[in-house]
C-alpha cells in the first residue's frame, strides 16, 4: 500500500513537472530561421506554433548594436522583408526575432525575453542570382556575338533600380557554355563583359549556348547564377557569308560568260564555214 502511494505521488510529481515544462514552452519562439534571397530581394522567414503572440525583428550589422526593423514590429506573419535594411549589401547581417508578450502592456525583462538569433547573412556573397537573358548574333564564319542583359535587382538608389552590374561591377562575369549540335563535347568561356564574342567556331555548323552570371569573388557554392534557356544559331558557311546580292552577281557573271562563249563559238564556226566556201567559189570562178 505504501509502495502504491509512493508510486502515485511520483506520478503526480511527474505530471506537475511536465505541466511546468509545458508552460515554459507555451511562449512560442521563432524556429527554423531562413534567409531567402533572390536578386537582392531578401526575406527572413521562420516557423512558430499558432498563438496570439506577435514578433519583432531586430537586426545588427557586423555584430554591432541591435536596431528594430521598422516594417517588422509586432507582426504576426512569420516573415520579414529585409531588403531595405540589408544595405550596404557587402556586410554580415544578423537578425534577432523576439516574441512579444501576449498580454497587452506586459514587457519582458531583457534576460527573460524569448527570442531567437538568425545565422549571419551577407547579401553580396549569398543572394541568389536568377537566370539571365541574352541574344545571339552570328558575326562572321567563325564568331558569334552574345549580348547579355544584366538582371535587375531589388535595390533602388537615387530613384534608379540597380542591375547586378551596378552592384558587382567587375566582380560580375558571365560563364558561357556551348557545344556543336550533334556533338557531346562542351566548351566554356568566361566573359568579363556583358557583350561577349565566342570565336573559333566551324563555319556552316550549328552551335547551342547557355549563359549564367558568374561572381568569381564569391564562395564556390554561390558563384553561379541560374542558367539561361538554351539558344542555338547556324554559323554562316563560306557561301552563306555572302550577301544575296553578291550571290546573284556571281550567278549573273557565270551565265554571261557562258552566253558570250556560246555566241563566240557559233560566230567562229559560221565564219570558218563561210571562209572556206568563198575560197571554193574563188577557186571555181577562176578562169581555167
Ligand atoms: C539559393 O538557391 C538555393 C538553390 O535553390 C537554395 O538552396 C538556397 O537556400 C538559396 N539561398 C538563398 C539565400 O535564398
Ligand atoms: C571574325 O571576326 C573576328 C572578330 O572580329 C576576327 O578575329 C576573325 O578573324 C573574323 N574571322 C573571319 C573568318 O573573318
Ligand atoms: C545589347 O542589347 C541591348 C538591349 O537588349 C542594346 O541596347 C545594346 O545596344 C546591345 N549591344 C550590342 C553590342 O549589340
Amino acid at each position: 500500500m505504501a509502495a502504491l502511494r509512493a508510486l502515485l505521488s511520483l506520478g503526480m510529481c511527474l505530471c506537475a513537472g511536465s505541466i511546468t515544462t509545458a508552460e515554459d514552452l507555451s511562449v512560442p519562439r521563432a524556429e527554423n530561421l531562413r534567409w531567402i534571397s533572390l536578386d537582392f530581394k531578401t526575406v527572413l522567414t521562420w516557423t512558430t506554433k499558432p498563438s496570439e503572440h506577435t514578433y519583432t525583428v531586430l537586426y545588427a550589422v557586423d555584430d554591432g548594436d541591435w536596431t528594430e526593423t521598422l516594417d517588422c514590429i509586432e507582426i504576426s506573419d512569420p516573415e520579414c522583408d529585409m531588403t531595405n535594411v540589408l544595405q550596404p549589401v557587402n556586410r554580415a547581417y544578423s537578425a534577432d526575432i523576439q516574441t512579444n508578450a501576449a498580454e497587452h502592456g506586459y514587457a519582458y525583462d531583457d534576460d527573460e525575453q524569448p527570442h531567437t538569433y538568425s545565422s549571419h547573412f551577407n547579401p553580396y556573397r549569398e543572394s541568389n542570382i536568377s537566370a539571365v537573358r541574352f541574344t545571339l548574333q552570328p558575326f562572321n564564319e567563325s564568331t558569334v556575338t552574345i549580348n547579355i542583359s544584366d538582371t535587375l535587382t531589388a535595390i533602388h538608389e537615387r530613384g534608379k533600380q540597380l542591375t547586378i552590374r551596378d552592384v558587382f561591377h567587375s566582380d560580375l562575369k558571365y560563364k558561357i557554355t556551348y557545344y556543336k549540335a550533334g556533338s557531346t563535347g562542351k566548351r566554356e568561356v568566361i566573359s568579363a563583359s556583358s557583350v561577349a564574342e565566342v570565336s573559333k567556331l566551324d563555319a556552316g555548323e550549328e552551335y547551342c549556348f547557355i549563359v549564367a552570371a558568374f561572381i568569381s569573388s564569391r564562395p564556390k557554392e554561390t558563384q553561379h547564377g541560374g542558367w539561361s534557356t538554351q539558344q542555338c544559331a547556324q554559323i554562316p558557311g563560306v557561301l552563306q557569308g555572302l550577301s544575296l546580292g553578291a550571290l546573284v552577281g556571281i550567278i549573273f557573271i557565270i551565265i554571261t560568260v557562258l552566253i558570250v562563249s556560246i555566241i563566240v563559238a557559233v560566230l567562229c564556226c559560221n565564219c570558218c564555214r563561210q571562209g572556206s566556201k568563198s575560197l571554193q567559189t574563188a577557186q571555181t570562178s577562176a578562169p581555167i
